[in-house]
């Protein structure tokens, strides 16, 4: 007997902040030789929202692509991933839903778990469509990635958001059942309440993450999982680019067949093109991974891709999906190139006004300047209000 329809990504698509910041301003100004950032962690530029720009913004452009593509039919619930939540109660997806004019039988939450809040809001997608194929998940994984000015963190910030539809017989990507889960009490990366920044302790972060792989790789191969020697291609979490290089090394490590980092760099290279322009974007960067290897110049159907997520605090997960015969029709590579090349390159002052400090200060009322050229505007906060 046939189970149910495999299930998975039908589209997807992305949108990004209105600045691109090189980090060779960054490395001038501090003195030190560039190729610490363009190799040593292999990022090239930052990605950087106007001030009337935000994970609503972003998270809207992205979706309304989605939406003007495939219509409404079917989308009963919106999940909305981030870390830079612009509200402790409302979701960020309600007021996407309110700007796309979305129907009403709609329900809509946010999810938040690091960067992993993605990959959970993915799964979660998974589970409403495997119980009814008949209804479809809009997802959208928008984040700013900050950190304080002067500190290890400050290369690796950057600002993304992906949108993209779950639904049952994809086009794009079916992703298969086996899953595997790791969850580990630690405080590698963090961001209280007041504060505009994230806190890291960034060596320690890197080995949180590789420890993270490592559990859940097993736990996939012990729930089902397929060999390393069948998946074809991996895209990993990329905080920065040089991060997945560091972790399908030590992959292939555990799976008894180890590559040299030049191998595990060229391996990975396809899944690196937008993240290395983009800077950190949090929940959305490994489906960033996806999307620059889906508009690579690779062919690749039939191909298995594993992915690997890690959200700091710490939350991992891995698991595998099939490239669907047929999928490069419903890409969106001219567009994606058209988005990178649109945004507006700064230098170092202007990148240091855009900075918005350590702590989040009350603000009740004020009015931001016209930037975007988004169809969807932050247009600043009335009585405590957020306006769009
Ligand atoms: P650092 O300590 O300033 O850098 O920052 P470094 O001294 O370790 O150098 C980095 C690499 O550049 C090294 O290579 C150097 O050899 C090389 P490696 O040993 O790593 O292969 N290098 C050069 N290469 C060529 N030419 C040169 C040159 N100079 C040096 N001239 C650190 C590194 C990761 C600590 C920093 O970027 C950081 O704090 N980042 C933020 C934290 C982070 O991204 N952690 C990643 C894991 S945690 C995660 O992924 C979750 C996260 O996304 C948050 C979430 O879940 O929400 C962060």
């Amino acid at each position: 007997a046939s189970g149910p329809a495999a299930s998975g990504i039908q589209d997807i698509a992305f949108a990004t902040g209105h600045y691109s910041f090189d980090l060779a301003h960054l490395a001038e100004k501090q003195g030190i030789d560039v190729n610490k950032y363009y190799i040593g962690i292999g990022q090239e530029k930052m990605s950087l929202p106007a001030e009337d720009e935000d994970i609503v913004t972003m998270g809207a452009a992205a979706a309304q692509r989605i939406i003007d593509r495939n219509g409404t039919d079917g989308i009963r619930t919106l999940l909305f991933a981030t870390e830079s939540g612009i509200d402790q109660s409302k979701s960020a997806g309600v007021y996407v839903h309110g700007l796309l004019d979305l129907p009403r039988e709609v329900r809509t939450i946010e999810t938040k778990m690091a960067c992993y809040g993605g990959i959970g809001a993915l799964q979660m997608a998974l589970g409403i469509v495997a119980r009814n194929p008949e209804e479809k998940v809009l997802v959208i994984a928008a984040d700013v990635a900050r950190y304080d000015l002067e500190t290890s963190g400050e290369p690796t910030q950057g600002a993304a958001a992906v949108a993209f539809l779950v639904q049952a017989d994809p086009d794009i990507l079916a992703i298969e059942p086996a899953q595997g889960v790791y969850t580990l009490d630690v405080q590698d990366f963090w961001r209280p309440n007041y504060r505009n920044t994230a806190l890291v302790d960034g060596k320690f972060s890197v080995g949180a993450y590789l420890d993270a792989l490592v559990g859940a790789w097993h736990d996939y191969r012990a729930h089902g999982g397929v060999d390393f020697d069948d998946i074809d291609w991996f895209c990993y979490h990329q905080p920065f680019t040089k991060m997945a290089v560091k972790a399908h090394v030590r992959l292939t490590e555990e799976a008894g067949t180890p590559l040299e980092k030049a191998d595990a760099a060229a391996a990975l290279a396809p899944t690196f093109g937008y993240n290395q322009q983009l800077g950190n974007s949090y929940t959305a960067s490994i489906f960033l991974g996806f999307l620059a290897l889906l508009d690579s110049d690779q062919e690749i159907p039939g191909e298995r891709v594993g992915f690997f997520s890690y959200g700091s605090g710490a939350v991992s997960e891995f698991f595998v999906g099939v490239i669907q015969p047929g999928y490069r029709d419903h890409l969106r590579v001219q567009e994606h190139l058209g988005i990178l090349d649109a945004r507006e390159p700064i230098g170092y002052d202007q990148y240091r006004a855009l900075h918005p400090g350590t702590f989040v200060e009350a603000q009740e009322n004020f009015t931001t300047e016209r930037r975007t050229r988004s169809p969807f505007r932050f247009e600043g906060v009335e009585e405590g209000s957020r306006l769009y």
